[in-house]
């Protein structure tokens, strides 16, 4: 059986599921209750100085697709609004009746050093395991000059995580704000700070929705509307970019990363992993389903880990990375052709219009004895995949590797002018 127990930065827990900060660790009572349902652990969702900040009504806006709900999860809440003295006495208990599970805390306060002495101590009283710094938050605190206005200039990033790390001896977790071009920037400024390790993604800035009644982007709170943070499924592939993009740039090579965004399944824990993330962080999926969702990933992700003979958590993690190269050291020789399994197809012609009108013509539509029939021109095929993307039938489409001759990326190609200066 696989070994799902994590060592990471320091910080133990039972599995590598964590929730993140957010509602369902905004309490004790939640928090209690997911420990309970399995989650090797927490980060409690952020804490600030006081007075606590004040939350609108509404806060929440939907991606909607198709019929699947919450493909996107928009909010505009900011951090706790909770005293911070009930909050750290209700971490002190949690941490007390689990002493097993990762409890880590989330802080915000203002961009000056003071702020993190005053809070540090207090945190580190209640027996936390570790401390996640939100440099994230993207709208309200942004505002007030912190979140992202922190996460998006990398000097303030290496500055407040220095601060930190010189007045606590608690592991701290960087969390990354998405906002921003290139993630190397503050990824390698937190490193600089002495991080021990980083987070991401927050969420992304976003409109989720217009209200076209109200003529105000949604969620509508009094006839005006903000922009807010995206998260869920949707941001799942911006998420594992940038996490494999610091796994493997060789400045950040060996940092600890957690993995945030969109993680539902544990399919999509095992593709963060691979990527280079050592624990998980899920929001959306438990606010979606519920806390029970973590069986179903514990269960999934041992299983997946035993038919692959992976014994541990650190045998899984950045094990895509070495595949995970820049365009220019792809095969330029490699090719793969459309397949179409005639058995399988519904003759609803999806491909041959998507391939027809937008792509290579490389999908015929015949009449064969009056009925339909599609095939694919191997000829015109360029092995572009939309075909099997569109396909309504799961496998009708597959595409077929050829035989390849050799290597030829393009650095080396005679059409790259680089190439024929030389
Ligand atoms: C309603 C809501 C509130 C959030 N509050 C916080 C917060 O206080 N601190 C923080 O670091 N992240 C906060 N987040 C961001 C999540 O921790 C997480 O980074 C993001 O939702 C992406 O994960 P997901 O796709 O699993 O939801 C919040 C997200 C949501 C949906």
């Amino acid at each position: 059986m696989a070994d799902l127990r994590s060592l990471f930065a320091g910080i133990r827990s039972p599995n590598p599921f964590w929730l993140a900060s957010a509602p369902p660790t905004d309490k004790d009572y939640n928090v209690r209750r997911a420990l309970a349902a399995g989650w090797g652990g927490v980060v409690w969702k952020t804490l600030g100085e006081d007075p606590p900040v004040v939350n609108v009504s509404s806060r929440y806006g939907a991606f909607n697709y198709n019929g699947d709900r919450l493909v996107g999860l928009n909010n505009i809440e900011l951090i706790t609004d909770r005293p911070l003295a009930v909050n750290l006495a209700e971490i002190k208990s949690v941490k007390r009746d689990y002493p097993d599970r990762a409890i880590v805390v989330s802080l915000m306060v203002p961009c000056v050093e003071e702020s993190w002495k005053r809070i540090l101590p207090l945190v580190e009283e209640t027996g936390a395991d570790g401390i996640e710094l939100n440099f994230g938050c993207p709208h309200g605190m942004s505002e007030r000059n912190m979140g992202s206005a922190v996460g998006q200039v990398p000097e303030y990033v290496e500055m407040v995580t220095r601060w930190v790390k010189q007045n606590t001896r608690m592991p701290t977790i960087v969390k990354l704000t998405p906002n921003i071009t290139d993630i190397m920037q503050p990824a390698g400024a937190a490193l600089r700070g002495g991080a021990d390790a980083v987070s991401l993604i927050n969420t992304i800035q976003s409109v989720v929705a217009v209200d076209l009644d109200a003529m105000a982007p949604m969620p509508v709170v009094g006839g005006l509307g903000t922009h807010g943070g995206y998260c869920g499924p949707a941001v799942k592939p911006i998420a594992l970019r940038m996490v494999g993009e610091i796994a493997r740039n060789a400045v950040t090579r060996g940092l600890p990363i957690s993995g945030i965004g969109g993680i539902s399944t544990w399919r999509d824990a095992a593709e963060f992993l691979v990527m280079g993330a050592g624990t998980l962080q899920v929001c959306t999926a438990a606010m979606h389903y519920g806390f029970r969702i973590v069986e179903d990933m514990i269960t999934g992700l041992s299983n997946w880990m035993d038919q692959k003979g992976f014994a541990t958590i650190d045998d899984v993690t950045g094990r895509a990375i070495p595949n995970f190269v820049n365009w220019n050291q792809l095969n330029l020789k490699f090719r793969t052709l459309a397949k179409i399994d005639q058995d399988a197809c519904i003759k609803c012609g999806l491909c041959h219009i998507a391939c027809e009108d937008t792509s290579h013509q490389a999908i015929a539509k015949l009449h064969i004895d009056s009925a339909r029939r599609y095939e694919v021109i191997d000829e015109e095929c360029v092995g572009c995949n939309l075909c099997a993307h569109v396909c309504p039938v799961d496998d009708c489409i597959t595409m077929v590797p050829q035989p390849v001759e050799g290597v030829l990326t393009w650095p080396h190609h005679p059409n790259n002018p680089a190439r024929a200066a030389e």
